[in-house]
């Protein structure tokens, strides 16, 4: 069975080669933007390009039974129906139920008559690598609604997934919903990183306009658009699911072991 992965350049894609890999794969085909960044292992063929550029993605889907599609919205309906066209078996893709903004990707997905697995997760716990310079800089962390809670996960965690619904046809049909395996408030995180750094920050809570403002040299026009987000969990707090451990077989990477994981980032 050859598994193509797209986006695997980086970030989730690049995790999950490896976890084929560690599960026992034997036919990986990975499409990369930069073979060199990518490094990938010898065992792994790999293909230069793009999953939005189609001439590229065409000539990776080649021979392929199961795809891995990686998030790029403006093209995934080009990109399903070159996979099926191409014959592909499978697709487990990275995106998200209504609301969400990557619904976009289902519906275009299931327009096909390709056998699939959404993966639906939360919100990924390296977006509080956006606190990083502050704490470096400052020593503190002034930003907005410190009551606001929820399961955020660990890439790792969903390239697991993707990897285990990618060789077991046991998931087609299903969405799964991936959180981590606990509800944090933002000053509980924060608090997270303050102790794999070994020292006191502080949380200083801004009012919503302040919080806008400081978000926006790192995120741009999306700031004010993920604190509205981030606004709702106050009342409704995302609760964790069990998905990552019932389908990998391993309890899902705490915000703790992450702060840990990743505290250079921090230092
Ligand atoms: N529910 C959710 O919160 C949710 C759901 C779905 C997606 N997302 C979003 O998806 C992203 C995470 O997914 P990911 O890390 O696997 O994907 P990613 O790094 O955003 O990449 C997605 C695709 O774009 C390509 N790409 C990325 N940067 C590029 C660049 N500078 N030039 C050309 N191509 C580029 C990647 O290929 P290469 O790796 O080969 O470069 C890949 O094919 C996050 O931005 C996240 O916000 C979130």
């Amino acid at each position: 069975m050859k598994i193509l992965v797209t986006g695997a350049t980086r970030n989730i894609g690049r995790l999950v080669v490896d976890e084929l890999l560690r599960l026992g794969a034997t036919d990986i085909r990975a499409l990369t933007t930069d073979p060199t960044a990518a490094a990938l292992p010898v065992e792994v063929e790999v293909a230069t390009g793009f999953v939005g550029n189609s001439a590229s993605l065409h000539r990776a889907l080649q021979g392929v039974d199961t795809l891995y599609l990686a998030p790029h919205p403006p093209t995934v309906g080009t990109a399903v129906a070159l996979a099926e066209a191409a014959g592909v078996q499978r697709i487990v893709d990275l995106a998200g139920g209504a609301g969400t903004g990557w619904e976009v990707i289902e519906e275009a997905v299931e327009t096909s008559a390709v056998p699939w697995t959404h993966l639906e997760p939360g919100e990924f716990m390296d977006n509080y690598t956006m606190w990083a310079d502050q704490i470096r800089s400052t020593g503190q962390v002034r930003d907005g609604y410190a009551a606001a809670a929820n399961a955020a996960i660990a890439l790792p965690d969903i390239a697991a997934v993707a990897a285990q619904a990618l060789l077991d046809d046991s998931y087609v049909g299903q969405r799964l919903e991936l959180t981590g395996p606990e509800c944090l408030r933002r000053d509980e995180k924060l608090q997270a990183i303050a102790h794999a750094l070994g020292r006191d920050i502080d949380y200083v809570e801004l009012d919503p306009e302040e919080a806008v403002a400081a978000l926006e040299p790192a995120m741009g026009e999306y700031a004010r658009w993920y604190l509205e987000g981030v606004a709702t969990l106050i009342e409704h707090p995302q609760l964790a699911v069990p998905t990552v451990a019932e389908v990998t077989g391993r309890a899902a990477t705490t915000f703790a072991e992450w702060a840990e994981a990743n505290v250079e980032q921090f230092r």
